[in-house]
């Protein structure tokens, strides 16, 4: 038997962007459904981003999302840049008046799931077999799934929210779809760390033999990463053999990597990705689904919100007023931030990777280019700026 529901917006995937639409929505009185393969402890354990910009602290903390995050949030004032045997200090509230905040993706996830099901969101985990019928037919769009328990449900909506990540189903119903792609020669080895950071500050290091970098979870749990090549297998790696290499590529005299317990272990591709537009009639696409960079800069999990942030207000504005010319920029409108995070995250990428395919010609122009970055306040602040957030 299928069980019937209709509501506003169908939301696909609950990572951060599908929970955190159900949350502005609802907070507009607008109805939502979110469907998720995954089990609720399996996304709130993903490790995956934990740096937040200065406007996505903002807006959840606008949204009633603030409490843990102010508590727990560590908020950071700079980076340091290290390269040729040095390590360099940008001062972010000097150079661009903002600061930046680790505050880990899963306490983000974990803080909306909790708000979501307080307020008796209708949230379904462990999904199988979700469909959805043609978002550009006249007709509200059908999101049918399978719950846990094999009951199949249809769901009418008015729109369906594709939040479902680079591996989901919903980017593939937009017909026409531009993409744009660069997959880059080497992979980021990550670790989570019982032990405490070993720097106030991020460390970002060139290092001749790759990149490193250093950033925590808390003042109790580091978060590094190593660049490797893409064929990495983690098992390759045991866990001196990552600190022996950590040490190497963050080394500097005087200053000592303090060494834990590992206790989370992955390897992530690096890939530029975008899909042009973000909307086909009543499917609107937000965050990985729409598109990814690679992690140098962190910029994935705050371009997901605010892809989000501008979504609420075009639905709010269509459902509710029926005006629909926010909702007819919206692709626009996202593209612009996303393709100037798009730049920001290759070009700190390029800067601070070795490729072993490259020559000494290029190893030459990024360390102009470092050297550039830390010696002109032009230069520093254009880092500063992207890094911090965006304005627009
Ligand atoms: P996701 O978090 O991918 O959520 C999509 C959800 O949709 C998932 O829960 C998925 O299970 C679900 N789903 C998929 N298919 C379906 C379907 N058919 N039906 C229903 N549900 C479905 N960014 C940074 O800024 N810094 C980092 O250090 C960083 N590290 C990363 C490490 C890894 C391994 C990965 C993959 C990403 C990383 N990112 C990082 C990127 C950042 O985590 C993402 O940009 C962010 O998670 C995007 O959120 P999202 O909600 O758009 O997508
Ligand atoms: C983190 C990840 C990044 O890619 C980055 O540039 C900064 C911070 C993090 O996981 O904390």
């Amino acid at each position: 038997m299928t069980i019937r529901q209709r509501t506003q917006v169908g939301i696909v995937g609950a990572g951060p962007a599908g929970l955190l639409l159900s949350h502005l929505l609802a907070r507009r009185g607008i109805d939502s459904v979110v469907v998720e393969t995954r089990s609720r402890a399996y996304c709130e354990a993903r490790q995956r981003a934990g740096l937040l910009e200065a406007g996505t602290v903002q807006m959840l903390r606008d949204s009633g999302l603030g409490k843990r995050l102010d508590a727990e949030g560590l908020e950071h004032g700079g980076i340091y840049l290290q390269f040729a045997g040095d390590r360099h200090h940008l001062d972010f509230r000097d150079l661009a008046g903002r600061t930046v905040t680790i505050y880990a993706q899963t306490e983000i996830v974990k803080d909306l799931i909790t708000a979501r099901t307080a307020a008796d969101a209708k949230l379904e985990f462990e999904v199988t077999d979700v469909r959805v019928s043609d978002p550009g037919a006249q007709e509200p769009v059908v999101m049918s799934y399978r719950t846990k328990d094999g009951e199949r449900r249809e769901v009418t909506c008015d729109v369906i929210a594709g939040c479902d990540g680079f591996h989901g189903i919903t980017r593939g119903l937009v017909p026409g779809l531009a993409t744009y792609e660069r997959a880059y020669p080497y992979a980021w080895l990550a670790i989570t760390a019982d032990v405490p950071p070993s720097t106030d500050e991020l460390i970002y290091s060139r290092h001749p033999d790759g990149f490193a970098l250093h950033t925590m979870r808390s003042l109790r749990t580091s978060r590094l990463y190593l660049q490797v090549p893409v064929e990495t297998d983690s098992k390759d790696w045991p866990d001196d053999r990552i600190w022996t290499e950590l040490s190497k590529r963050l080394a500097l005299p005087g200053w000592t990597l303090e060494t834990g317990p590992v206790v989370d272990k992955s390897v992530t591709p690096m890939r530029s990705f975008v899909a042009a537009p973000m909307r086909h009639g009543r499917l609107f696409l937000a965050g990985d689904a729409a598109h990814i960079v690679p992690p140098t800069g962190a910029k994935g999990l705050n371009l997901a919100l605010a892809d989000v942030r501008l979504l609420t207000e075009a639905l709010d504005a269509l459902l509710t007023d029926r005006d629909s010319r926010l909702a007819d920029e919206y692709s626009d409108t996202a593209l612009r931030r996303v393709w100037r995070a798009t730049h920001f995250s290759w070009w700190m990428t390029s800067m601070l990777h070795v490729d072993s395919g490259a020559g000494p010609f290029d190893e030459r122009l990024q360390l102009s280019q470092l050297d550039y970055v830390i010696s002109s306040r032009a230069a520093a602040t254009t880092l500063a700026e992207n890094y911090t957030g965006y304005r627009f």
